[in-house]
């Protein structure tokens, strides 16, 4: 299904952006010329559960100082500082959008982390990355705007070494989502194409990889999304400052048709863990 909308300019007017997340620091009385990555962490996750959702990625793909990770799509590069904070492995985020590959290595910078997290500017269908360079791959909330997942993760076992792990999480299509549900979620959403837990097994393995877990977290995303909607609504005063009165109510009234898609079961998560062979 043809998205309508230019994901491009979705994240560049996203309420999570580099001059938001600088001036809730500022306002928390941080000081900018000596932030700390964990200082950031409130602010620079751009997907449902934050560190913990962060956490269980790292537990599950066995994270550690030797670990070269490739983070797909990785927005302002929170997650990557995470890993890289916690376990000392090198990560590469690659994302879309240049404002926010820009933003996510002025944060890294900021935090003296770019010894071991970059940032570069691509479609992670055509990574211009050389094969077998990373032993770890991870993604958040992203893969549902890409919709020819079948490039997508042959991309991503060219770019692993045989033996790696691969985990994700994602929307998921439950059996109720309709063809009308579908087409808002690609207008509005730029979320042209959302499959089930089950043709994600189908499209890891005909992509050379074995799934070694599928976690449905449907019923926690539930709770943490209302949560998010409520985010979001506080951040109003910002977002109209910055991109207009109906750009906030549009991306609310967006937000709000997601939550209950959520609450009504046509729409889930799932974490899904495997292995490149
Ligand atoms: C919801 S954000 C997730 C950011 C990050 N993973 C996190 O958890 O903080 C989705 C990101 O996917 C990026 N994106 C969408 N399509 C992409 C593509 N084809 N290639 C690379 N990045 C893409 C967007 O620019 C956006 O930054």
């Amino acid at each position: 299904m043809q998205s309508s909308i230019d994901i491009v300019t979705f994240y560049d007017e996203h309420p999570i952006n580099l001059s938001e997340i600088l001036s809730r620091a500022k306002d928390s009385g941080l000081a900018l010329d000596s932030l700390k990555a964990e200082d950031l962490w409130r602010w620079d996750q751009d997907h449902y559960g934050g560190l913990d959702a962060v956490d269980a990625l790292l537990q599950a793909l066995e994270i550690n100082s030797r670990s070269l990770v490739i983070d797909l799509c990785s927005g302002m590069g929170g997650p990557a500082r995470y890993l890289a904070t916690k376990t000392g492995c090198q990560v590469h985020g690659v994302d879309l959008n240049a404002s926010r590959v820009d933003g996510a290595n002025e944060l890294t910078a900021r935090v003296k982390l770019d010894h071991l997290v970059s940032f570069s500017c691509a479609d992670i269908c055509a990574l211009p990355v050389a094969d077998n360079s990373f032993n770890c791959a991870m993604s958040q909330e992203a893969f549902l705007h890409i919709e020819d997942r079948e490039s997508l993760l042959a991309q991503i076992h060219r770019v692993l070494e045989p033996g790696s792990k691969f985990g994700f999480t994602d929307w998921i299509a439950g059996d109720s989502l309709s063809e009308s549900h579908r087409e808002r979620f690609a207008s509005t959403f730029a979320a042209g194409r959302i499959v089930s837990a089950d043709e994600y097994t189908r499209l890891l393995e005909a992509a050379g990889f074995r799934v070694e877990g599928v976690t449905d977290l449907s019923a926690l995303w539930k709770k943490i999304l209302v949560e998010r909607l409520e985010m979001f609504r506080s951040l109003e005063k910002e977002t109209v400052e910055k991109f207009g009165q109906l750009r906030h109510d549009t991306y609310i009234s967006n937000y709000e048709f997601f939550v209950e898609r959520i609450t009504c079961s046509d729409l889930g998560g799932a974490r899904i863990i495997s292995t490149a062979i």
